[in-house]
């Protein structure tokens, strides 16, 4: 079973991990999680998308910041357009003394690339602009096949979008089990996904998905589908972990939860005598699941990998969190709906079963 905590080991005291020794984060002291095929990742890492509001160089040095202080979990996404400055952040580190075994760099197949020959060309464009060897992940980004231009706004919509189909979907994964074959993947993951969709990859796939990339945060926790992660062998990865308060407008509606505005967030926060937002962090570590929160600032990404590492919030102050959940998504993807689909909703399967491009029920 995955999800267990354990320590990482301590880093060479050397280039980037004597910097991150200087910045006074213990990388040995950041929880680890153990994988179902008994791998270790990181507990926390460091995010790459930069909302629209922050370019590539500014998100590249953010991470060579980040791996400075002991970040040493990376999720990149094509999408985010900066993985050749990632790229050279993780070169720079690990000619300054990191060693590869010690980071997890994590990469995504985007939805435009989902037929299988345009799959295994996006991972390889990942391998070449991170300048790795190996992917210790791979996640579908969205199960949803659709062009989607950067910046797009609220109501655009791609007419030749589509809805999941299982058969379709199947060779895409087959396609990235090849690449765990070839051992230019370590691990695969779903992302933005459902408990009915997992029940058929699972059912249906060669190579297991050991990661589930998920909106969490105490506000909006899933708890049905993080509980179908845990049950099946499955790391969920938590994104936007403090709410996204710098998301692009595309993704804000009026009347979004605040997580930390939340009366039970601001209050532990208080009794720790910390900022909302590493309330946040601590809450996911203490659940289960491995929070990427992002930032640029040194103080910030500093303080949230600091966060995970020390004064942990007691298990009535997790229990007290759960109530903070208002099961209310921020990121509802509406920009990928296809013709014919009512609403956002669609996308998540609410009543259980995977609307189809003309209706609900299953493909
Ligand atoms: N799989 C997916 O579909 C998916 C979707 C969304 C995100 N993600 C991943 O998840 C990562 C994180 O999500 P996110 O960027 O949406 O949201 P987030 O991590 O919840 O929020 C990031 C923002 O929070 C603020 N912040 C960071 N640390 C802080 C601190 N210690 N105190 C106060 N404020 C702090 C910063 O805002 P300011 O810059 O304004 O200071 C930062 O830009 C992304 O970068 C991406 O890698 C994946």
């Amino acid at each position: 079973m995955p999800n267990t905590t354990h320590r990482a080991a301590p880093a060479p005291a050397a280039g980037a991990a004597q910097d991150a020794a200087d910045a006074g984060v213990d990388p040995a002291g950041v929880p680890q999680r153990r994988l179902a095929g008994g791998a270790l990742m990181p507990g926390i890492g460091v995010g790459t998308f930069g909302s629209d509001r922050y370019g590539p160089r500014e998100v590249g040095r953010a991470v060579a910041g980040a791996l400075a202080a002991g970040y040493r979990l990376v999720d990149c996404a094509p999408v985010h357009g900066n993985e050749a400055e990632v790229g050279r952040a993780l070169a720079a580190a690990t000619a300054g003394g990191l060693q590869r075994e010690q980071l997890f760099v994590m990469s995504k197949v985007w939805n435009g690339a989902h037929e299988p020959e345009a799959a295994v060309a996006s991972v390889r464009t990942s391998l070449r602009d991170l300048r790795l060897e190996h992917l210790d992940a791979v996640f579908v980004h969205w199960p949803f096949p659709n062009h989607h231009p950067p910046g797009a706004g609220t109501d655009d919509r791609d007419p030749a979008a589509r809805p999941y189909e299982h058969d379709a979907h199947l060779r895409l994964w087959r396609a990235l089990e090849d690449l765990v074959d070839q051992g230019l993947v370590r691990h695969l993951g779903t992302s933005n996904t459902t408990v009915p969709k997992l029940e058929l990859l699972l059912r249906d796939a060669r190579i297991a998905p050991q990661l589930n990339e998920m909106e969490l945060h105490p506000c909006f926790q899933q708890p049905e589908l993080f509980r179908y992660c845990l049950e099946h062998g499955i790391q969920p990865v938590g994104y936007s972990p403090l709410g996204s308060p710098s998301r692009p407008e595309r993704d804000r509606t009026p009347g979004d939860v605040v997580d930390t505005e939340d009366p039970v967030v601001r209050a532990i926060a208080e009794a720790h005598g910390v900022h909302p937002a590493l309330v946040c962090l601590k809450w996911a570590v203490a659940r289960g699941q491995v929070p990427i929160p992002f930032s640029v600032k040194p103080d910030q990404f500093t303080a949230n990998l600091r966060a995970v590492s020390e004064d942990p919030l007691t298990p009535a102050e997790v229990e007290a969190l759960r109530f903070a959940d208002r099961g209310e998504r921020l990121i509802k993807g509406q920009v990928f709906l296809w013709p014919g689909a009512s609403s956002w909703q669609d996308l998540w399967d609410v009543d259980g079963t995977i609307p189809g491009r003309d209706g609900p029920g299953r493909p």
